[in-house]
């Protein structure tokens, strides 16, 4: 039966599904300790094991849950890591709580540069994949018109300073959890190693969309704070093409969603090509 894994490995523990998802589930083990989670994937999805490869990484950084064990049964792969206590991130936004959404970006700024973009990629991290500009690319997608397409590779076409340090690759609000004195970020599916930009970018273009009435000030908080301890350079031209890039690679992995779903991503693509994101 599904998740009997889990009560063979952990004795008198109650399971309890703490949120249903359309390519994973998670599973808090009640009276396991330390208090702990189980992410459960489809055995197939190679992002059960980029997610365990970062948690792995980061396991002593403090901005991660650690990361306690990793399984497979005939079906499912699980990664069982600490079940953090507080509060989903994005939750403050929506709540128009400013002063903690002020902290919350300052936060997503200072753990970026000096906790995840500070580990650079050596030749002895190699299991993790490669994030490139454009993974997957354009073309292959029959539901975006080709002048879109044509528009879109225009903007591609930059040139940036190599770097690869390891990357979120869906680094925002969404994925902390926070409490009064903890911010940790969750949800390394997306992880690898890549450019730096590509979660700057991520970040700059999530409080657009989502906040813009607030996108001004955060996103400057954010910048102020990531770059107090990087030389990056962070322009308009580079952030558009990451952003475009990242909403790219969602096109791919949306390829066979509904009709909905590819419309309001097409339209996200568009608006990408439109809005200015650095002030
Ligand atoms: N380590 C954890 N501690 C507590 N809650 C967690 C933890 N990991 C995930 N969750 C809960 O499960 C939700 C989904 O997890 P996440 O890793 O973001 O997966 P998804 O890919 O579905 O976004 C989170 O928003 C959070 O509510
Ligand atoms: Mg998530």
């Amino acid at each position: 039966m599904a998740n009997d894994i889990l009560l063979r490995k952990f004795q008198n523990i109650k399971l309890t599904e703490l949120t249903g998802g359309y390519t994973n589930y998670t599973l808090l083990l009640e009276r396991s300790n330390p208090l702990v989670i189980a992410k459960i994937f489809n055995k197939n999805n190679s992002d059960a094991k980029s997610e365990m490869n970062t948690l792995t990484l980061l396991n002593n950084s403090g901005v991660s849950p650690r990361i306690h064990d990793y399984f497979e049964d005939d079906t499912s792969s699980y990664i069982i890591m600490d079940y953090i206590h507080g509060i989903n991130g994005q939750r403050f936004l929506d709540q128009g709580d400013m002063d903690k959404a002020r902290e919350i970006y300052k936060l997503l700024g200072v753990r970026l540069s000096n906790e995840i973009h500070s580990i650079k990629q050596k030749n002895s991290h190699s299991e993790l994949p490669i994030i490139v500009l454009v993974n997957g690319g354009i073309d292959s997608l029959d539901f975006v018109p080709s002048d879109v397409k044509d528009r879109v590779k225009h903007i591609l076409d930059i040139h940036v300073k190599e770097e690869k340090t390891i990357i979120h690759g869906d680094y925002g609000p969404h994925n902390t959890i926070v409490s009064d004195d903890s911010m940790v970020v969750i949800d390394w599916e997306w992880g690898g190693w890549g450019h730096p930009l590509q979660d700057i970018a991520w970040v700059l273009w999530f409080v657009h969309l989502h906040y813009p009435d607030f996108s001004k000030e955060l996103s400057e908080i954010f910048l102020n704070a990531y770059c107090l301890h990087s030389t990056i350079q962070i322009t308009e031209e580079a952030v558009k093409a990451f952003a475009l890039s990242r909403v790219i690679n969602i096109l791919n992995r949306i390829k066979n969603a509904n009709t909905n779903v590819k419309n309001e991503w097409l339209r996200r693509l568009e608006w990408t090509m439109k809005t200015n994101f650095v002030g």
